[in-house]
């Protein structure tokens, strides 16, 4: 029987691998003509499609279903205006500016951990994930911490899809509450700015395409700091949780990792890889396209399988293993060229610093048999609660 991959389905969902893998080697141009998307899903696939652009491009929206196509996000801008857009965030989003808040983040996982040293367990994704990095992110963006909750909750409303992939009125209401929220927040810094993004977002000046000098409108200012704050704390919150489930199912590698820490960097690209949080990657193609004796035709949605080319044994061996001594370990887990993600060295460094501190406090911490459960996203994989043991 051919291969029936439904990304939406919670079966899927819980665990896509055995589908990823008879796509690549039965279907590596699979098309799902009930939903109706093609999926790439070997790796050099997947990565020929992230150069090139100009024919998968991301502006009729970047999941499956494109809600959210027409709305204002970076993400969704094709070259030449993406170009310009990206200049303005990558200017006040830099790596001194990041690297500079270490210390915070080590401080922030003292005061998230320490409680529960002694104790007998903990919510490691609502009380620890999620936690870190949206205090960064709010830190960093300049939401005030009595808002960073109401944030997070929102944007885990606005992301939930059911197994149709619709998110129904309850999305939508969330849509415009956090859209609301944060529109506040941009017009109160106009008013009085500081030394946060949002500030700099609104201060600074690019030359558009067409050579003119310009400022980002209150709309557009409104739509990078969703897309940052979403982003800043969603990915990484999932990256963690999945890692902490690779190292308790893989007890040699926790082992060294406990005693090595020069292990983390490699740690934290094997848990990019092992279980990505970004699974899939959606584009729009804007011609005919010819693979594997397949075409695609133009105006087509096509999604770029992350989780799958992460596990494609033309390039890694063993793909379901969790191995900190990988030769390859590069990975499409954080894209590749024109849209390649803005956050990847504070989501790297972030998972760095929360593994090292984690397995300081509790290196032999379990998994609960219950309780365990997994957010029902399009395109975000990673669970929403992890019930940990010590
Ligand atoms: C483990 C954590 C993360 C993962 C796995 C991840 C993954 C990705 C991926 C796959 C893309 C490319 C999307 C595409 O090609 O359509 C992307 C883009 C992006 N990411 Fe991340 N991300 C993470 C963390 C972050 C953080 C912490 C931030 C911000 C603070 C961030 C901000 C962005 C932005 C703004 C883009 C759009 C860039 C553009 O279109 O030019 N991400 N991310």
């Amino acid at each position: 029987m051919a291969v029936e991959y439904n990304p939406y389905l919670h079966e899927v969902q819980d665990n896509p691998y055995p589908y990823y893998a008879r796509m690549r080697d039965e279907a590596p141009v699979y098309y799902n003509d009930t939903v109706g998307f093609y999926a790439l899903s070997r790796y050099a696939d997947v990565l020929a499609a992230h150069k090139d652009p100009a024919t998968f491009i991301s502006s009729h929206g970047v999941t499956i279903e494109g809600d959210e196509m027409g709305q204002d996000f970076l993400i969704l801008k094709d070259p030449p205006e993406h170009e310009w857009h990206r200049r303005v965030v990558s200017r006040v989003f830099t790596p001194r500016r990041v690297g500079g808040l270490e210390p915070f983040m080590r401080a922030e996982c003292a005061r998230l951990l320490d409680p529960h040293v002694g104790g007998v367990g903990f919510d490691a994704v609502e009380e620890f994930s999620t936690q870190l990095p949206l205090t960064v992110i709010g830190e960093l963006l300049g939401i005030p911490a009595s808002l960073r909750q109401d944030v997070h909750h929102l944007a885990d409303r606005l992301f939930t899809r059911d197994e149709n992939g619709e998110g129904g009125p309850d999305a939508d209401a969330a849509r415009i509450d956090l859209a609301m929220l944060l529109h506040g927040l941009v017009v109160e810094r106009r008013a009085d700015p500081g030394d946060d993004v949002i500030s700099l977002l609104i201060a600074a000046e690019v030359e558009d395409a067409d050579g003119d000098v310009t400022r980002l409108t209150d709309e557009q200012l409104t739509f990078r700091t969703l897309e940052l704050a979403f982003a800043g704390h969603e990915t990484v919150a999932r990256l963690v949780a999945n890692g902490l489930v690779a190292l308790s199912w893989f007890p040699d590698a926790r082992r060294e990792l406990v005693a090595d820490r020069s292990l983390l960097p490699r740690a934290v690209e094997e848990m990019l890889r092992w279980d990505a949080p970004s699974h899939y990657q959606g584009r729009w193609t804007t011609r005919d396209v010819h693979l594997h004796g397949t075409t695609i035709p133009a105006e087509s949605r096509v999604i770029l399988v992350t989780g799958a080319a992460n596990h494609d044994d033309r390039v890694y061996e063993h793909p379901g293993l969790f191995d900190l001594h990988r030769t390859v370990d590069t990975t499409v887990s954080f894209g590749y060229g024109a849209h390649f993600c803005l956050g990847a060295s504070l989501a790297r460094l972030e998972t760095r610093i929360i593994f090292d501190e984690f397995l300081d406090r509790f290196p032999d911490y379990g998994i609960a048999t219950t309780g365990v459960t997994r957010m029902r996203s399009s395109n975000v994989r990673g669970l929403a609660n992890l019930p940990i043991t010590l």
